[in-house]
C-alpha cells in the first residue's frame, strides 16, 4: 500500500485519525518534512526517537496552529508575543517555559522546563493541525545523522517503514531548519540560524541577538549539543539490582522487585514503554525526596541506547559537585 498521499481532505481526516491513535505521520513544513507524533502522548513521542534513531534524546519541536494554541503549552512574554506575531506562521521556533499544566509529553522537551514551539507555515501542516486539533512533536524526518529531507520521497526512502502515512505537499519551500531563538536578560539568543535572520529578530523586536560566536561560552548552545538537561536532584546509581535502605528504585523488566519505593519503567521489558516514562518517572522519585534514585540496568540497544545515555548524565557528577 502507497504511504504517500496529496492533499486532500480524506488524506488529511486519515492522518489525524493516526495522530490520536499514537502513530506517526511525516508532514511537509515550509522548512522540512517533519516526523510528526502526538505531542501530548508519550509513547507516540517515543516512537519518534525510535524511527530516527537517535542515541540522544534531544528535545523536540512542539508545532501548533497560531499563536492562542501555542499559549495554551508555553508561557509567552511580551517579547514571545512580539516574535510570534512578527514571523508565525513562518520558519521561527521560540524556546519557551513550559507551562506547568501543558500536558505535553515531558519526552518531547527531554525532560527541560522549556519547549521549542513553532506555527509552519504550509498549507498542509496547517490543515493537519486544525483538523488534529493539538499539539504535534516533530523533528526533521530523517535518521539520525542524515540530512533533512525536502521531498515526500526523501521520507518515504528513509522512514518508509515506521510512519503510517507521509502527507506529500511537494518540495520545502525553505529548505533549511527554522531558525530557533530563546530570550534572555541580555537580548535574543539564536540557538539555530535559519530563514529568519538575526537582522530580522532585531528589527521586530529592537533587541540585540546574540549568536553562539558572539555569546559567552556559558551561554547556550548549538542545539543538539545541548547540555543543559533535566538533572534530578537525587543522586543515581546505576545497574542496581535492588534498593538499598532509603533508595528509590527506577526499575525495568519483569523480574523487578516492588515497593512503594519503585516504580517500574516497563514491566514487559519494553524499551519504547520505558522511554516514554523515563522523564516522568524520574521526576516522580525525585519528588519524593529521595536521596538516591537506583536504576537497573537497561538493554543497550534500540532506544536503549537513548536512555542510557540520559541515565549515564543523571548519574555523572554534577557541576557543583566537580572539582
Ligand atoms: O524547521 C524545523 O524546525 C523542522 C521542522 C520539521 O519544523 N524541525 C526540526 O527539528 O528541525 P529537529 O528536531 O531536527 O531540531 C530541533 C532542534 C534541536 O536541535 C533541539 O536541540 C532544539 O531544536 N530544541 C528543541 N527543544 C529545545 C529546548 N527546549 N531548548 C533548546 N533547544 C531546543
Ligand atoms: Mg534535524
Amino acid at each position: 500500500m502507497n504511504i504517500v498521499h496529496k492533499f486532500s481532505h480524506s488524506a488529511i481526516g486519515a492522518a489525524a485519525t493516526a495522530l490520536k491513535s499514537g502513530k506517526l505521520v511525516a508532514i511537509p513544513t515550509e522548512t522540512v518534512y517533519g516526523l510528526g507524533a502526538d505531542a501530548r502522548n508519550d509513547a507516540a513521542v517515543a516512537r519518534i526517537f525510535e524511527a530516527k534513531g537517535r542515541p540522544r534524546f534531544n528535545p523536540l519541536i512542539v508545532h501548533v496552529a497560531d499563536l492562542a494554541t501555542a499559549e495554551q503549552f508555553c508561557v509567552f512574554d511580551e517579547t514571545a508575543r512580539t516574535l510570534a506575531q512578527s514571523f508565525w506562521p513562518g520558519p521561527l521556533t521560540l524556546v519557551l517555559p513550559r507551562r506547568a499544566d501543558s500536558g505535553l509529553s515531558l519526552l518531547v522537551s527531554a525532560g527541560l522546563d522549556t519547549v521549542a514551539i513553532r506555527v509552519p507555515d504550509a498549507p498542509v501542516a496547517e490543515a493537519l493541525l486544525r483538523q488534529f486539533g493539538g499539539p504535534i512533536a516533530a523533528p526533521s524526518a530523517n535518521r539520525s545523522g542524515h540530512v533533512s529531507p525536502t521531498r515526500a520521497t526523501h521520507v518515504a526512502e528513509e522512514l518508509g517503514d515506521s510512519v503510517a502515512m507521509i502527507l506529500d505537499g511537494g518540495p520545502c519551500k525553505a529548505g533549511v531548519e527554522s531558525t530557533i531563538v530563546s530570550i534572555g536578560k541580555d537580548g535574543l539568543h539564536l540557538l539555530r540560524p535559519g530563514p529568519i535572520t538575526p537582522g530580522d529578530l532585531e528589527k521586530a523586536t529592537g533587541l540585540p541577538v546574540r549568536s553562539p560566536n558572539n555569546t559567552d561560552t556559558s551561554q547556550p548552545v548549538a542545539p543538539g549539543q545541548l547540555e543543559s538537561h533535566y538533572a534530578p536532584n537525587a543522586a543515581v546509581r546505576l545497574n542496581a539490582d535492588r534498593a538499598a535502605p532509603g533508595e528509590a528504585l527506577l526499575a525495568f523488566g519483569p523480574y523487578a522487585p516492588t515497593g512503594d519505593n519503585v516504580m517500574n519503567l516497563s514491566p514487559s521489558g519494553d524499551l519504547r514503554e520505558a522511554a516514554a516514562n523515563l522523564f516522568a518517572m524520574l521526576r516522580a522519585l525525585d519528588e519524593q525526596g529521595f536521596v538516591t534514585i537506583a536504576v537497573m540496568p537497561i538493554p543497550e540497544d534500540g532506544l536503549g541506547l537513548a536512555i542510557n545515555d540520559r541515565l549515564r548524565r543523571a548519574a555523572a557528577p554534577r557541576p557543583e559537585q566537580k572539582a
